[in-house]
């Protein structure tokens, strides 16, 4: 799991004036809105003595720590401490980590690195958004499996034939081979568009849609860790732009934030015949990244044998080595390890400012090697 990237803690309307606990990189957060509407993300600890923020409540624009009742600013810092009475002096290290956010899409973002505003790598675009004829809608799933595997997943164009009845022929077709496929790099991304030879759809709207009498043309890609868009062009007229933000909770539990948009049926009254399409496929994926040995890609190729098909995986597993070279991959396993005797914090902006922080920065991966 890689700081210094924008993760989705929530759809926006999700986000109201009390505080709320959310999970991400195996780290909790509280994550709150003011009275300006803006929201904030702050390291979910109290300094005092380990409070749990998100159990308070809001004073003003305030966290109040239910302990003791330490009171925090959206800039994380310490304001108020009542047991030393108003004039007393408040010692600087009471400061807890705050990390910037931004509402786009419909969903609240937060960069959970300390990385200086110019520096951070951005949101994955979609320029779909908001442009007329291109409707789009949310979709939300949550799985007990490694966001990389699900990342990985989305780029193999090779599962499709067996884990998608609806996209391949399951391997029955004698003459079925992966063709070749040219790999587009982006800013820390790669991904590619090609032809697939699928079965007509039997699901009429989308039997409709598709006929044209062609193949159809799909493509997919990655962008940063944990971001990726998927293209299905059922028709030279019919399109489907996906895009997941996917947020990891832990190593191995992974939430999905996919916005579909499409250039057909517009309107609300499609969406839910849509969603219920998209949760079988979802579902279909979900029963074999669970079930993914190791849970997590390891830590060489050599431990797997990788086809040519596979080789916008192998792009992306470069990716995070340069990722790890750069030192932003959590080393969960010992934050694992020291669970219920240490509390760390991703590091925000303001720790390259200032020192004397009292609670310590996640471990990282040291260059090179993966975890
Ligand atoms: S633990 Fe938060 S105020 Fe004491
Ligand atoms: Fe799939």
């Amino acid at each position: 799991m890689y700081m210094n990237f924008w993760y989705v803690a929530a759809e926006a309307s999700e986000i109201t004036d009390k505080p709320v606990k959310i999970k991400m990189l195996g780290q909790n957060f509280v994550v709150f809105r003011d009275s300006a509407g803006k929201v904030h993300c702050l390291h979910n600890v109290c300094t005092h003595r380990g409070g749990n923020l998100a159990g308070g409540k809001m004073r003003g624009d305030r966290v109040e720590c239910p302990y003791h009742g330490w009171q925090y600013n959206g800039s994380g810092e310490c304001v108020k401490i009542p047991s030393i009475g108003k004039d007393g002096k408040i010692p600087a290290r009471t400061r807890i980590d705050s990390y910037p956010t931004q509402e786009k899409y419909g969903l609240v973002f937060c960069f959970l690195g300390d990385l200086p505003e110019h520096e951070r790598p951005p949101i994955m675009d979609i320029p779909e958004w908001g442009k007329d004829g291109w409707w789009p809608n949310l979709l939300r799933n949550e799985y007990k499996a490694s966001y990389e595997r699900a990342v990985e997943n989305t780029l193999d164009p090779a599962h499709n034939e067996f884990v998608h009845p609806t996209h391949g022929y399951s391997g029955e077709k004698e003459s079925y081979a992966m063709p070749d496929y040219k790999l587009d790099e982006v800013p820390d991304g790669c991904g590619f568009m090609m032809i697939f030879k699928a079965p007509p759809l039997k699901d009429e709207t989308m039997a409709k849609l598709r006929n044209f009498g062609g193949d159809l043309e799909a493509g997919a890609g990655h962008v940063g860790p944990h971001q990726t868009w998927t293209q299905i062009h059922l028709s030279p007229t019919n399109w489907f732009h996906q895009y997941t933000f996917r947020t990891p909770v832990t190593r191995t539990h992974t939430k999905g934030y996919l916005i579909n948009l499409r250039n057909a049926l517009q309107g609300a009254e499609h969406d839910e015949a849509i969603n219920k399409r998209q949760r079988v496929i979802q579902d279909q994926d979900v029963v074999v990244l669970e079930a993914i040995e190791p849970s997590i890609p390891p830590v060489t190729n050599t431990k797997e044998v990788l086809m040519p098909a596979d080789k916008a995986i192998v792009r992306y597993r470069q990716y995070t080595k340069e990722w790890n070279s750069k030192g932003w991959r959590v080393d969960i396993e010992q934050v694992e390890r020291e669970a219920g005797k240490s509390v760390f914090a991703i590091p925000c902006p303001a720790r390259r400012e200032t020192k004397g922080w009292v609670t310590d920065s996640v471990p990282v991966v040291q260059a090179g090697a993966a975890k």
